[in-house]
C-alpha cells in the first residue's frame, strides 16, 4: 500500500492519495452499493465516506505539519471509508431507524468485519465514530481524526454546502478508468490510466 505523501496539497492529490490507500474498498461493489443510500441532504453514503476520508487526511497532514504527530494514514483512510458502512436507507422511516444515531457503528462494523480485513484502528474508528452519541471514546488518533471529519462533513451536507465535489468527482473518475470504462490515449496510441 502507497505511502505518498504530498508536498503541496490539492484536490488532485488528495484523490490520488485516498485512492491508492483505499483501493480495495473503493473498488469492490460491496462498498459502491454506498452510492445508493443517501446519507445528508443530496450526498450519498459513498460521497460523505469519500468526504470524511478527504477532511481526515487534510486533519493528518495539518497535525503532521503543526506538532509532528505520526498518523497511520492507511488506516485512517479505510476507517473513513468504511465508517458508515451499515447498508440500508436510514429515511425509510421503519421504527428501528428512529435509533440509527446508536445503531449504525455497531451494524457498520459488523459489515465491514464481514467483507474486508480489518486492523485494530479501523475497527476502532468505524466503531466509535458517533462519540460522544455513543459514550465509548475513541482509542486511537487515527478515530478521533475521523470522529471530527465526520462532523464537519455531515454539517457541510446537511447545509448542502459543497466541500468535495471536485474530489469526489476525481475518485469516479478514477473507478471508471480501473473498471475500464475510460482509457487514456497519447499520441502513440498508449494508455496511462495510472498517471491521472
Ligand atoms: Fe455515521
Ligand atoms: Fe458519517
Amino acid at each position: 500500500m502507497g505511502v505518498f505523501v504530498p508536498r503541496h496539497i490539492t484536490e488532485y492529490r488528495l484523490a490520488k492519495d485516498l485512492f491508492t490507500r483505499g483501493r480495495d474498498i473503493i473498488l469492490s461493489s460491496d462498498a459502491l452499493e454506498m452510492k445508493q443510500f443517501t446519507q445528508h441532504g443530496t450526498s450519498s453514503v459513498f460521497e460523505h465516506c469519500v468526504s470524511v476520508a478527504k477532511f481526515s487526511l487534510l486533519f493528518s497532514y495539518f497535525l503532521e505539519k503543526t506538532i509532528h504527530l505520526k498518523v497511520d494514514r492507511d488506516s485512517l483512510v479505510r476507517g473513513a471509508l468504511l465508517h458508515d458502512y451499515f447498508l440500508y436507507d436510514w429515511h425509510d422511516r421503519r421504527p428501528e431507524r428512529r435509533i440509527h444515531g446508536f445503531t449504525h457503528p455497531g451494524i457498520a462494523l459488523h459489515n465491514a468485519d464481514r467483507d474486508f480485513e480489518l486492523n485494530d484502528i479501523e475497527r476502532d474508528i468505524i466503531g466509535k465514530h458517533m462519540f460522544p452519541l455513543t459514550v465509548v471514546p475513541p482509542r486511537y488518533r487515527e478515530s478521533v481524526i475521523v470522529c471530527l471529519a465526520d462532523k464537519w462533513c455531515a454539517l457541510c451536507e446537511t447545509f448542502r454546502i459543497d466541500v468535495s465535489s471536485y474530489l469526489i468527482y476525481r475518485v469516479n473518475y478514477r473507478i471508471a478508468l480501473a473498471n475500464g470504462e475510460l482509457r487514456i490515449i497519447h499520441g502513440n496510441g498508449d494508455t496511462a490510466a495510472e498517471n491521472i
